[in-house]
């Protein structure tokens, strides 16, 4: 088989390889008022605010359809995904004695959150879609579990659905015994303008079964805004939910720890006192390019899913198995990143890590920007050398602390998740850049034909 040539692929960054005028625009508008603090200024446009009005009307939204005036999402523009995480956990009353289970395919910011809030993460093994499995997270729930996260990783959908569910059923038996119930903490810091199927509601359904932005499963969610996602400001995050408690106290501790109760309040920050405030605003040039960006994020995705799509067709017809979708009747995923599943091969470990390595080495060859899932860095939990160590944040906290010395027994190195440390050796990736073009389309189908003939098959 010919050796395809060279050819330059378009930027992966989604949002950024978008930005044109309007961000221009949005960005001079803030310059030209002066006013790039988001409370008050010479002339403040209210960016931020603006901007969360309109991704609460975006998450409310049918895919493809119109944005409802009246969302009923409570939307807090933040500094970062890593300050929605913070803000979010404390909001949610997580701290010292408790354990937050998560699933180990994530980012290291996931995982930070939750010792930084002084509580012990619980790790959750994965099903097909890499993400959170429903039956494991079943196992995983012990008297102390006080959130749930799971992660949608690369754009791709968990089971929400049957997660939510998992939780309902652990929640009824807690809500009978007069006990808290669990929350649940969307990260969605990767999956902006996914939609899965599912009952929304950790209680009990607040809506029927159907098709929901991912983000609006759980009691709250997270997005970044950082280079990588969907959207960008550089950095930026945001904190959603539908209870207009949670959202107070997001707004109060994102802040100065203030919560507003009166229109006007009396004070920029707000009159009454409700926790310690963590510095985690947004800044008008953040909120001014993200209402550009969200503008284009319908776009975006559309491209990305066409382009991902395409790739998984032509995965299927080499004999390769794409990574499974969570909802396969819906576009749900958002298309970010294609990543598939070698066939058998090896029967040992060291020999199908020594094939991953070679498949990404290979598709890396023609700038594919591939990861052989086993070593994406920190996304994987036995690479977080801080928590396979059990690293404190001070003093010894959050594992000596007397209320957390239940996790004794918790090990967090390789094996800790037997069926995604599998996956994680059969799995490789390769990005989905959102402005692909049909010759860079073809280009990449030729690469995988390539890879596919001279190593994976060879
Ligand atoms: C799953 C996940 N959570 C949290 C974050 C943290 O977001 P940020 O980089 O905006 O702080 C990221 C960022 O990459 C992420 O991928």
């Amino acid at each position: 088989m010919e050796k395809p040539p060279q050819r330059p692929l378009p930027a992966e960054f989604p949002g950024a390889a978008w930005y044109g005028a309007e961000e221009l625009e949005a960005v001079t508008r803030v310059v030209r008022n002066q006013s790039p603090f988001r409370y008050y200024g010479t002339r403040c446009g209210f960016e931020a605010q603006q901007f969360e009005c309109e991704f609460a009307r975006y998450l409310a939204s049918e895919p493809g359809g119109p944005w409802p005036e009246c969302s009923g999402v409570y939307v807090t523009g933040v500094n970062s995904g890593n300050g929605a995480l913070d803000v979010a956990l404390d909001a949610l009353g997580v701290g010292c004695g408790d354990e937050v289970a998560v699933q180990g395919f994530m980012w290291i910011a996931t995982i930070a959150a939750i010792v930084r809030a002084r509580a012990i993460p619980v790790l959750v093994d994965s099903d097909d879609t890499l993400n959170m499995d429903p039956e494991a997270l079943r196992r995983a729930i012990t008297p102390r579990t006080k959130v749930v996260m799971p992660v949608p990783m690369l754009g791709g959908c968990a089971r929400i659905g049957a997660i939510m569910e998992v939780v309902r059923e652990a929640n009824r038996e807690r809500v009978a015994q007069g006990r808290a119930p669990i929350r649940v903490l969307e990260d969605a810091a990767q999956a902006l303008g996914a939609h899965a199927w599912g009952a929304p509601g950790s209680i009990e359904p607040e809506g029927p079964e159907g098709v929901y932005r991912v983000g609006l499963f759980g009691d709250a969610a997270i997005f970044s805004l950082q280079l990588n996602k969907d959207i960008t400001s550089g950095e930026g995050g945001v904190v959603v939910t539908r209870d207009p408690a949670l959202h107070q106290r997001v707004e109060a501790l994102h802040n100065v720890g203030f919560g507003k109760d009166s229109e006007p309040a009396k004070h920029w920050y707000g009159d009454m006192p409700m926790g310690w405030g963590h510095g985690r605003r947004i800044t008008e040039l953040q909120g001014a390019l993200a209402r550009a960006q969200l503008q284009r994020l319908d776009t975006i995705l559309a491209n990305m899913r066409r382009s991902h799509r395409r790739f998984e067709d032509h995965l299927r017809q080499r004999g390769l198995t794409p990574r499974a979708r969570a909802d396969v009747d819906n576009p749900g995923d958002t298309g970010y990143y294609c990543i598939f599943q070698l066939p058998p091969g090896p029967a040992d470990d060291d020999a199908k890590i020594a094939r991953g390595r070679k498949v990404a080495a290979a598709l890396d060859e023609w700038g594919l920007r591939p990861w052989f899932l086993h070593d994406f860095e920190v996304h994987i939990y036995y690479h977080v050398t801080q928590l396979v160590e059990k690293w404190p944040i001070a003093n010894g906290c959050p594992w000596d602390c007397d209320a957390n010395r239940f996790h004794a027994s918790y090990d967090y190195g390789r094996g800790a998740l037997p069926n995604l440390d599998a996956r994680l050796i059969t799995h490789v990736g390769f990005n989905t850049p959102s402005r692909l073009a049909p010759e860079d389309e073809r280009h990449i189908m030729a690469v995988l034909d390539y890879v596919c003939e001279t190593v994976i098959n060879e």
